[in-house]
């Protein structure tokens, strides 16, 4: 069976980080959130897999890719993003009439996949969705269920029928792409991957459901990525090849090749990559610190730091960050009270009141 995961669209809920990195590409325990996805698709024995991405991300995938597998993937474009469905048409081709599963990119699923496809491949269903009970259902698309069956479909309504959010993983038969060709653009100006499902339901065809015994987040904010890597440290495989020198180190640390810990204390679980150097601070568990990372004199916990970036001074504790690629964060001698910022675009800073 083929499989598509889908990461067109633009993560303007994650700007500034995706100004320069796709959201599926965030790292989560220092690995693409995407790979996850992959190597849950992989596992399962889905062995040919398309993914859609905008015009200018194709090589940013391949880049970001090349180092986790040595299987090749089908790259797709999807020019002028304007939906979900819309996405799915320019599948169709790479689909070639056969059934398949469909994954969201900013998805993360922990489930039996398998069990999931072989169902659904010996199945007479036209789609299959996979529905999870959430307390904040307006924040997804709804399914409404009676008498076992699916009654209704709506993407993000103000007030919800059920609790059954829709999740973003699903499976199809070839009529999706009818359905996608059918819709309307909703009131956001998307083709709603829900709609066409609703379509597929109001002609006749059949939409089978299965409720998630397992773990799902949609990882669309902040707060969903700093959430997302907990869970993931939460269950590392602790492997030391760098150097730790006169420190005091508790629960589990990945530490890559290359990297060190001078005088600190660190309190696991937390990664820190390839050549990333901490002295002298405390690093709080669920940290995860990329490659050339510099950490001197700081104090921080729950972080996630992408790589070459410089953390100095920082005392704190500051948690629950995300500091993208490159970034400085440092207290300078002689500098009495913060006067100094240089921010990006989209940055997002927040201060104690006095
Ligand atoms: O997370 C589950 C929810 O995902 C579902 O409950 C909703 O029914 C579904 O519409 C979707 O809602 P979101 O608003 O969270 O979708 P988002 O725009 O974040 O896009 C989800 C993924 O699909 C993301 O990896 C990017 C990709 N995408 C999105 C758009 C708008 C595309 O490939 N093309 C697009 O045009």
């Amino acid at each position: 069976m083929k499989g598509l995961i889908l990461c067109g669209g633009k993560g303007t809920r994650l700007y500034p980080i995706t100004y320069t990195i796709p959201k599926q590409l965030i790292p989560i325990g220092n690995k693409p959130l995407i790979v996850y996805t992959l190597e849950l698709l992989i596992d399962s024995g889905i062995d040919e897999i398309g993914i859609l991405v905008n015009e200018d991300n194709k090589l940013v995938f391949e880049r970001g890719l090349s180092k986790y597998f040595d299987k090749d993937f089908k790259y797709i474009i999807q020019y002028n993003p304007r939906g979900i469905a819309h996405g799915l048409t320019f599948c169709e081709e790479f689909i070639n009439g056969e059934r398949f599963v469909v994954v969201l990119g900013d998805n993360s699923f922990r489930f039996n996949l398998k069990d999931f496809v072989h169902e659904f491949k010996n199945s007479k269903l036209n789609s299959k969705i996979l529905l999870k009970e959430v307390d904040n259902p307006e924040r997804y698309g709804v399914a409404y269920i009676g008498n076992n069956k699916i009654i209704n479909l709506k993407e993000k309504p103000k007030i919800a029928f059920s609790n059954w959010a829709i999740t973003g993983l699903y499976a199809f038969d070839n009529t999706i792409f009818k359905a996608c060709k059918e819709i309307k653009a909703s009131k956001r100006g998307e083709y709603e991957i829900t709609d066409a499902i609703k379509w597929m339901l109001d002609n006749g065809y059949n939409v089978g459901y299965q409720i998630l015994e397992g773990k799902w987040r949609d990882v669309g904010r902040a707060e969903d990525v700093i959430e997302e890597n907990i869970d993931v440290l939460s269950s590392i495989d602790e492997y030391i090849k760098g150097e730790i020198v006169s420190s005091n180190v508790s629960g589990k640390i990945i530490l890559e090749e290359g990297a060190a810990i001078y005088n600190s204390t660190v309190r696991g679980p937390i990664v820190v990559g390839e050549n990333s150097i901490i002295k002298n601070s405390y690093i709080g568990p669920y940290t995860s610190i990329g490659r050339g990372v510099n950490i001197d004199r700081s104090n921080i916990e729950n972080y996630i730091i992408l790589d070459y970036c410089n953390i100095l001074g920082v005392g704190g504790p500051i948690d629950n960050s995300i500091i993208g690629e490159g970034s400085i964060i440092a207290m300078e001698k002689g500098i009495k009270k913060i006067n100094r910022l240089i921010v990006g675009k989209g940055s997002k800073i927040y201060l104690p009141s006095k």
